[in-house]
């Protein structure tokens, strides 16, 4: 075997292992702050509910960030990562950039945590915490958050841009994206249920309300109101008109009514029968889709965490210790 064959072959055995060991990283499933912080849990979920009486809508934006967290090289925090003049983190990407917010919610969790146990709770935990904090509180399911994640120090423009699914792919491209990252079809369909809290940017749905055909006309009528043509890219919509601070089935019926606000969403029906008869099955039967979206969540959850002493407990979650 010549040494460039026997190279390649050496560097193809490291991937491999890397990938096992990836994948063998371990959340744990009873709560590791119980004795180290006991009062973790309950400052955190008292953060979110305030932050979310204060502004119904940032519980969407909380369960979001965990969502553009574990996408991008796993749930590690690195979305929480600010700029700086000699590094380019995930803020400014194309799905993120002038889009997330809640941060200033994670910033306030953080600093009550360091007053009481510093450096003991990760930012990448308090994100899993917040989003499944901020569903309950909007009626949605509860679960148990696994825990022990550690927050990474280095994030990546580039895998923000290309591992977040962009609103206008279509069924199969939602499905692949999905696939790449361990989902089934009808897991896709579960986490876009997402979609039945939160708002949307004119410059996202644009296209849809003025180009698509299936799409019930005065609901693109009632859109374009707030979304000229040209102009106010930022004003916001719900993405579930019917009930927007609430987490229920309605963005399915939505999407079997042609009342889906992203082409993204409404090619969940319609566009596949691999996904219609999902949409279908969670707008009869509630207590599926909750069941579902907690079962996926804990999933997402999952996705390549830094365990063990990899990484580090920040202490400001925009940087590095
Ligand atoms: C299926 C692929 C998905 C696509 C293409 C997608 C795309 C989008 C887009 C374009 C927005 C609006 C962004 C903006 O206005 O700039 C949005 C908002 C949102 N997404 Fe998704 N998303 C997807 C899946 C998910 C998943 C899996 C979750 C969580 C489990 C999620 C949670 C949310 C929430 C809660 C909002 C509202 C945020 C807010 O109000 O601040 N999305 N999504
Ligand atoms: C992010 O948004 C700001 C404000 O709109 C803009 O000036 C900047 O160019 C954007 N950054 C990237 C990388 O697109
Ligand atoms: C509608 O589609 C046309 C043709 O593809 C395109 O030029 C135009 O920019 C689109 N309009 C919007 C609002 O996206
Ligand atoms: C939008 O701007 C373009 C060029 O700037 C102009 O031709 C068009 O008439 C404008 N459309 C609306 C609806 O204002």
């Amino acid at each position: 075997m010549g040494m460039k064959r026997c190279s390649v072959m050496i560097v193809m055995m490291l991937f491999l292992q890397q990938q096992i060991l990836i994948s063998r990283a371990q959340l744990s499933s009873h709560n590791p702050y119980a004795t180290s912080c006991p009062k973790a849990l309950t400052t955190i979920k008292a953060a979110v509910y305030t932050a979310i009486l204060k502004d119904r809508g940032i519980g969407a934006s909380l369960l979001r960030l965990h969502f553009h967290d574990c996408f991008v090289n796993g749930c590690d925090a690195s979305v929480l990562l600010d700029d700086t003049e000699s590094f380019t983190g995930e803020k400014t990407a194309g799905p993120n950039n002038n889009s997330l917010r809640g941060f200033e919610v994670i910033d306030s969790i953080k600093s009550q945590l360091e007053a009481i146990c510093p450096q003991l709770v990760s930012c990448a935990d308090i994100l899993a915490l917040a989003a499944r904090d901020s569903v309950v509180a909007l009626s949605g399911p509860s679960w148990a958050v696994q825990l022990g994640r550690r927050d990474s120090t280095t994030a990546s423009y580039d895998a923000a841009n290309s591992e977040i699914p962009s609103p206008s792919l279509d069924v199969a491209d939602l499905i692949s994206a999905f696939s790449n990252k361990g989902f089934t079809p009808k897991e896709l369909v579960t986490l876009s249920g997402a979609h039945t809290i939160g708002q949307a940017r004119c410059s996202v749905f644009r296209g849809r309300i003025y180009n698509e055909s299936n799409i019930y006309a005065s609901f693109a009528t009632s859109l374009k109101s707030n979304c000229p043509l040209n102009g106010s890219d930022d004003t916001l919509s719900p993405l579930d008109s019917a009930s927007p601070v609430s987490f229920d089935t309605a963005y399915f019926k939505n999407l079997q009514a042609n009342r889906g606000l992203l082409h993204s969403d409404q090619e969940l029906f319609g566009g596949s029968a691999s996904t219609d008869a999902h949409v279908t099955a969670y707008t009869n039967n509630p207590p599926a889709f909750f069941a579902d979206f907690a079962t996926a969540m804990i999933k997402m959850g999952g996705l390549s965490p830094l365990t063990g002493t990899d990484g580090q407990i920040r202490t400001n979650c925009r940087k590095i210790n």
